[in-house]
């Protein structure tokens, strides 16, 4: 790989690890730099494994140095964070490492650093089994998640914490979903086959495609003509849970960057309303709409403000696909782990609940809300059901079977890496007419296939 390479690494993992910006945004704003498509493979793949390594290997930094460095060195910290990640996780030679570090270090006007970054990776090297030992003891080191983070999941997962852990700091084979309104899943493997790209059918997800290595998505048989999307299976459950007939009012509350969007419009005709209150984010689901030559009423605007974007008819079905703290999908979205903070979720779960209390008037009598998140803490997902489900005698859980999870209060729990796919939670609630509102029924409704 050229310096140049390390060098864009090395400030992708500055500006997420240091300056708390989004690990997608800065590789979409980075990756582009860089000429070669290996080494942008190869810049990725430092950046992903040195976001989930940070807690980890920036600890053992820490033992290597007499001070912490300062906050203007942010490049050189990060470039021994990604140095130690390639020796220990990615298994790259120790002389390349060592050499291209320094000299990466020297490349980006850090020429006084050279010395310091060559000292620390030889005494890493030198001291390796013993600080390892060191490091097992600080608890965020070893499993490389923050400390409050760990908590809730023993709290909440007792049982399965360890399977969590190991998921979440696993990289994730990616998964592609077929656009079915244009072939079928068949089909797109023959045509991966045939474009060399190794990939399985997800057992059980009808519509999902696991890779066997990560791409660029340019590379994929018909990706410019919409045939396919980059999603993970536990995000395709959606769209078959929501399950709208033909035809139906649909509202997608929370649409952005539209996965969730897209796929239902692919899975039939329905009249959608896409909201989303962040415009930038909002403009993405224009773009992956227009890729996939669907259409739907897209508009920036909050779903808490229904006076300023409802049209005062109610909706068959709805998704709230509610912000949360992506706790389940570590695995994808690494920098989750280093940028959420415990105090996010109170107020993470003040918002999911006005959510809920403002979009259940919309819906119709007989219509069917699902209450989506990809959050493995109870509080936003079992609680926070189980609370709105006290306080509304109209709502009534219609209960969910996977072949993956569990059932948790009313909903549906899906763990990270269990049958190879996200954390997630889902919820059905169904409106009763109001005729039939006498305090609490419950209707048995399971759905069938997941097609
Ligand atoms: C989990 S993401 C949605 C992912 C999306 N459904 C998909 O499948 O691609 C949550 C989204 O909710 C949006 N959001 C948060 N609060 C909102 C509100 N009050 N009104 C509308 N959108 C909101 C955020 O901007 C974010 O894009």
């Amino acid at each position: 790989m050229s310096a140049n390479a390390r060098v864009v690494a090395a400030r992708a993992l500055s500006d997420i690890a240091v300056h708390d910006q989004s690990l997608r945004q800065v590789l979409a704003a980075r990756l582009p730099g860089v000429e070669d498509s290996r080494d942008r493979a190869f810049v990725s793949a430092i950046v992903y494994a040195s976001t989930r390594g940070w807690l980890r290997w920036n600890a053992a930094l820490q033992l290597l140095l007499v001070k912490p460095l300062p906050r203007k060195l942010a490049f050189v910290q990060a470039l021994l964070v990604s140095a130690l990640t390639q020796l220990e996780d990615l298994n790259i030679a120790q002389h390349a490492v060592v050499a291209a570090s320094v000299d990466a270090c020297g490349a980006f006007g850090h020429g006084a650093q050279r010395g310091l970054v060559n000292a620390i990776l030889r005494r890493w090297l030198r001291e390796r089994n013993e600080l390892l030992k060191r490091l097992d003891e600080n608890v965020e080191a070893r499993f490389r998640l923050p400390e409050w983070l760990l908590q809730a999941m023993r709290r909440d997962w007792s049982g399965e914490v360890d399977a969590i852990i190991a998921a979440s700091n696993h990289e994730a084979s990616p998964m592609l979903r077929v656009n079915i309104a244009r072939t079928d899943r068949t089909q797109y493997l023959l045509a991966l086959d045939a474009a060399g790209i190794r990939a399985q059918p997800h057992r059980w997800i009808s519509s999902a495609i696991v890779l066997e290595h990560s791409l660029d998505v340019a590379q994929l048989p018909g990706w410019a003509d919409g045939l396919c999307s980059m999603q993970d299976g536990a995000a395709q459950l959606a769209a078959a849970l929501l399950d709208a007939p033909p035809n139906a009012r649909v509202l997608d509350a929370c649409a952005a960057p539209g996965g969730k969007t897209c796929h239902i419009l692919e899975r039939g005709p329905v009249a959608l309303t896409a909201l989303d209150r962040d415009p930038q984010r909002t403009e993405r689901v224009r773009e992956n709409l227009d890729r996939l030559r669907l259409t739907c009423e897209l508009r920036a605007a909050d779903a808490l403000q229904p006076d300023a974007w409802w049209d005062g008819r109610m909706y068959d079905r709805i998704l709230l696909d509610a912000p949360c703290s992506a706790s389940g999908i570590l695995r994808r979205q690494p920098d989750v782990r280093l940028h959420r903070r415990a105090s996010d979720i109170p107020e993470l779960v003040a918002q999911q609940k006005r959510l809920l209390r403002t979009l259940w008037p919309l819906l119709k009598p007989g219509g069917s809300l699902l209450y989506a998140t990809c959050s493995l803490l109870r509080e936003e997902n079992a609680q926070q059901i189980d609370g709105f489900l006290q306080e509304r005698t109209d709502a009534e859980p219609i209960p969910i079977k996977l072949p993956t999870g569990r059932e948790d209060g009313a909903g549906w729990q899906i763990l990270p890496g269990e049958d190879g796919i996200d954390g997630m939670f889902f919820a059905r609630l169904r409106k009763q007419a109001s005729d039939l509102v006498r305090g609490r029924r419950h209707i048995e409704h399971v759905p069938g296939t997941l097609n």
